[in-house]
């Protein structure tokens, strides 16, 4: 029965994903993205190649693997143009890309609309990535959104008419220049023609699949803490990147997911606005930036970075019923000679291990750390977790012993092979 295996974010997106997905995708018939946009960003190192996918599912990459972007995705045909254009341009076919008929189109008006709210907001800013995500779920739930099976087919005009009248007068309303149905129009055929090929209805391909006994591998994006019901609002992504988004993402049943991956960093990581108890704000959050390349792959954006947060971890593995860990960047904390791992939150004089998505409540919480001796040297090489210098074997039991979940990825490096399969 179990034959999905699902790759979740536990924190606030970047902490490998893509790394862990190219490896699992490996032994999977499909590969599929379930929920979010090209507000990810998802790098693989090939062979001194770097690849960063934003809305093709990486499992892409393996020959032979069905990728297909499941109905919960918000799509951007331009950037999906692109990425094929790369993939081809590589030398990757591009044959086994399947689009779901119900996922969102995004169109210029929703990106202009992110930009322009973000402008808005002055000093509280969301940071969102401005790829008009936020407004296109906005139109999905307002059920005035155009869908892929509409715009390959051709249905989309009358829609569209009416959501540029609706869009102008709200641009008219913050004396924003107003759009031209026309200067969409003949761009969004010219995608639906290139499109039409890969447009399926993906939950049958699925089930197909899943009565098939194939295997199934679903990419998450973003992460746990992005998360619009659970996480730390407002300071969020529009789409549910948990474990239920996984199901409403796909058409899939709960009754096949088996194995749940919570892939994390060794330290930590976030874009955007909003609170983040373990950032380091100083010298050692720039020295983790640097050492672990921490520019966003999407934005291009410095990366706040800061130490790994035990509290948030257990919050994730609870909500996601996360089954295994994934932890990448162990050769980047490794560099350090002192690292710090944030064991519980010390608040009005007691400790807890309870997260609090409430800005009032995070406010009031200090990180208590353990700390841990680094200089792991370079571990890239190794393949087995008991070769692990004692340093780096002491950190991570600590964290499976609180979070209490087996660790089953170890990543020593960017590279694809650069990883400890336990
Ligand atoms: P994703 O969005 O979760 O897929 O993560 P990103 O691709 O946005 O960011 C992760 C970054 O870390 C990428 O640049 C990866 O190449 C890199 N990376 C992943 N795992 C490791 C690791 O174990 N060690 C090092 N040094 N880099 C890693
Ligand atoms: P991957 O899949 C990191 C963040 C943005 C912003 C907030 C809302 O690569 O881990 P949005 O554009 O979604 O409305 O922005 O969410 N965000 C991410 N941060 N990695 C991501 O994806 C992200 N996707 C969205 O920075 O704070
Ligand atoms: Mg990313």
């Amino acid at each position: 029965m179990k034959k999905v295996d699902v790759v979740l974010g536990s924190f606030y997106g970047d902490e490998g994903k893509g790394k862990i997905i190219d490896y699992l995708s490996q032994n999977a018939d499909v590969s599929v993205r379930c929920t979010g946009g090209n507000n990810a960003g998802h790098t693989i190192e090939i062979g001194g190649k770097k690849f960063a996918f934003h809305l093709i599912p990486s499992g892409i990459l393996n020959k032979g693997t069905i990728a297909v972007i499941g109905n919960g995705v918000v799509i951007d045909p331009k950037v999906l143009m692109q990425e094929i254009k790369n993939l081809k341009e590589n030398g990757y076919l591009v044959d086994n890309l399947r689009i779901s008929d119900k996922a969102h189109v995004i169109f210029p008006y929703h990106v202009e609309m992110d930009r322009l709210q973000e402008e808005l907001r002055k000093e509280e800013k969301i940071g969102t990535t401005c790829r008009g995500i936020g407004p296109v779920y906005c139109d999905k739930y307002e059920r005035c959104g155009i869908r892929m099976g509409d715009l390959v087919n051709k249905k989309f005009e009358k829609q569209l008419r009416k959501n540029v009248e609706t869009k102008n007068k709200l641009f008219e309303i913050y004396g924003h220049k107003t759009i031209k149905v026309e200067d969409i129009l003949e761009e969004y055929n010219s995608y639906a023609n290139q499109l039409k090929e890969y447009v399926v209805d993906t939950v049958e391909l699925l089930h197909n699949a899943l009565e098939e006994n194939k295997k199934i591998l679903c990419e998450g994006a973003q992460a746990t803490l992005l998360d619009i019901d659970f996480g730390s609002y407002p300071y969020v992504t529009s789409s549910n990147p948990t474990i239920g988004g996984i199901c409403t993402g796909t058409g899939i049943g709960a009754k096949y997911i088996g194995e749940v991956y919570g892939v994390l960093k060794a330290y930590s990581s976030k874009v955007g606005a909003g609170p983040y108890i373990t950032e380091q704000n100083n010298e050692i959050g720039d020295t983790i930036r640097e050492l672990g390349h921490e520019y966003g792959t999407t934005t291009k954006r410095p990366r706040r970075c800061g130490w790994l947060d035990l509290v948030a971890l257990k919050y994730a593995v609870m909500l996601n019923g996360i089954t295994g860990l994934a932890i990448n960047h162990v050769d980047t904390i490794g560099k350090l000679d002192k690292i710090k791992l944030c064991v519980g939150y010390q608040k009005e004089g007691k400790t807890t291990m309870h997260y609090s998505t409430d800005m009032d409540e995070i406010a009031k919480c200090k990180p208590v750390y353990e700390e841990f001796d680094g200089n792991f040297g370079d571990i890239s090489h190794i393949k087995q977790r008991k070769d692990l210098p004692e340093n780096a074997q002491k950190y991570l039991n600590r964290i499976e012993e609180i979070v209490k979940v087996p660790i089953k990825f170890i990543g020593t490096g960017a590279r694809r092979d650069a990883m400890i399969v336990c």
